[in-house]
């Protein structure tokens, strides 16, 4: 039956529902610095990351795209230069985030570590140990309350 105490109960499941969304990060542990734009129906200002520096958001659902990516190059105007972007794209559906990384126009970290893995050490990661893409999908999954965070040059 319901009363008003479950309702209480309900809601405050739905609230935690709302605000246990996680954050896609990049984290830059090369001693250089990057330049990270958050790409979805717009474009949003370049971040520049010095080492040691981190970009986050949290996952969010694109009006246009449904996806968003977070695009890094090396050059700080990279992404209107044609220089190599590594691609950190993520999609989230309802409680569950799907993420992915990528390459265009080359490879922007050849020769440096790149780990993209979430909080949750029960979920999948991507490793490209010397900043290559492997052949073949990439795509994981994993809940999305947890952070998914891209670590540049990792250990
Ligand atoms: C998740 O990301 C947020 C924003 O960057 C950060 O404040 C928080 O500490 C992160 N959580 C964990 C467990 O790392």
């Amino acid at each position: 039956m319901l009363n008003s105490l479950s309702i209480l109960a309900v809601g405050a499941a739905l609230a935690n529902l709302a605000s246990a969304v996680g954050n896609a990060r990049v984290a830059n542990n090369c001693p250089f610095a990057v330049t990270a734009w958050s790409v979805g129906s717009a474009v949003s200002a370049p971040q520049t990351l010095g080492t040691g520096g981190s970009y986050s958001e949290p996952f969010q659902l694109d009006p246009t795209t449904g996806g968003r990516a977070i695009k890094i190059t090396i050059n700080p105007s990279g992404l209107y230069t044609g220089d190599p972007e590594t691609i950190f794209a993520y999609s989230l559906q309802g409680s569950t985030v799907w993420y992915d990384l990528s390459d265009v126009f080359g490879d922007a970290f050849s020769g440096h570590t790149l780990v993209e893995a979430s909080d949750n050490g029960k979920c999948p990661f991507i490793i490209w140990s010397n900043g290559i893409p492997p052949a073949g999908s990439q795509v994981k999954n994993c809940g999305a309350e947890a952070n998914v965070t891209l670590t540049l040059c990792a250990n």
